[in-house]
C-alpha cells in the first residue's frame, strides 16, 4: 500500500513539474530591439524589466557611425539605405531559439516614419511565422502608426499586434500598456 501511494505521489510530483515547465515556456517573452543611439535600447531594457522578457538585440554587422545617421545629408549611409527599401543591412548572426518564445516585443527608432531595413534583416533571418509580434519604438515625435503598417504590409504571416511608441514612458507605464 505504501508502495503504491510513494509512486502516486511520485507521479503527480513529476507530472507537476513538467507543467510548471510547460507554463513557464508558454509565458516566455523575448524583447528584441535596435538602437542606434541608445534610446531604444532603454526602452527595451525597461520593457524586460517590465515584462520579465529577455533581451535581444539586433546589432548590425558595421554599427552606424553619427556621419551615418545624419538624415539631412542625401549621401550619408542612413539616407542612402532607407531610400532603397530592398537593401537589408547585415547583421551579427547571433543563436536565439525562436520557439522558446511565444510572444516577441520589436523595437526601433523610427527612421523615415518606417522601421530601419535593418529590422527587415532580423524579421527575415528568423522565423516569426505564427508569433504574436508586439511592435515598439522611439522617434522624435513621428508616431508608430506608419511604421506597423508597412511592417504588417510586409509579415502578413506574423500575427502583428498593435504596437506602442514608448517615448519617455518609465518601467511603471509600460508595464500598465504590456497588461492592459
Ligand atoms: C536616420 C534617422 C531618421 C530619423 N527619422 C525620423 C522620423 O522620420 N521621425 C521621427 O520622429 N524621428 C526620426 N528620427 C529620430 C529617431 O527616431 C529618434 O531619435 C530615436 O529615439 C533614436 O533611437 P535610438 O537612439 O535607439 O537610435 C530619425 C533619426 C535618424 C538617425
Amino acid at each position: 500500500m505504501k508502495k503504491i501511494l510513494m509512486t502516486l505521489l511520485a507521479v503527480v510530483f513529476v507530472g507537476s513539474a513538467a507543467f510548471a515547465r510547460q507554463s513557464e515556456k508558454q509565458n516566455r517573452v523575448l524583447v528584441v530591439y535596435f538602437s542606434a543611439t541608445g534610446t531604444t535600447a532603454q526602452a527595451a531594457e525597461k520593457l524586460a524589466k517590465a515584462t520579465g522578457g529577455e533581451l535581444y538585440e539586433i546589432e548590425p554587422e558595421k554599427r552606424y557611425t553619427s556621419a551615418d545617421l545624419d538624415w539631412r545629408d542625401k549621401q550619408s549611409r542612413s539616407y542612402v539605405e532607407m531610400h532603397d527599401l530592398k537593401y537589408r543591412p547585415a547583421i551579427k548572426k547571433k543563436e536565439v531559439n525562436m520557439a522558446d518564445y511565444d510572444t516577441v516585443y520589436l523595437g526601433f527608432p523610427i527612421w523615415w516614419n518606417i522601421a530601419p531595413t535593418v529590422v527587415n534583416t532580423f524579421i527575415e533571418a528568423y522565423d516569426l511565422k505564427g508569433k504574436t509580434v508586439i511592435p515598439f519604438a522611439t522617434s522624435g515625435g513621428s508616431t508608430i502608426d506608419n511604421s506597423v503598417k508597412e511592417l504588417k504590409k510586409a509579415y502578413p504571416a506574423v500575427e502583428w499586434k498593435e504596437g506602442k511608441l514608448l517615448n519617455g514612458m518609465d518601467v511603471e507605464a509600460i508595464r500598465r500598456w504590456t497588461t492592459d
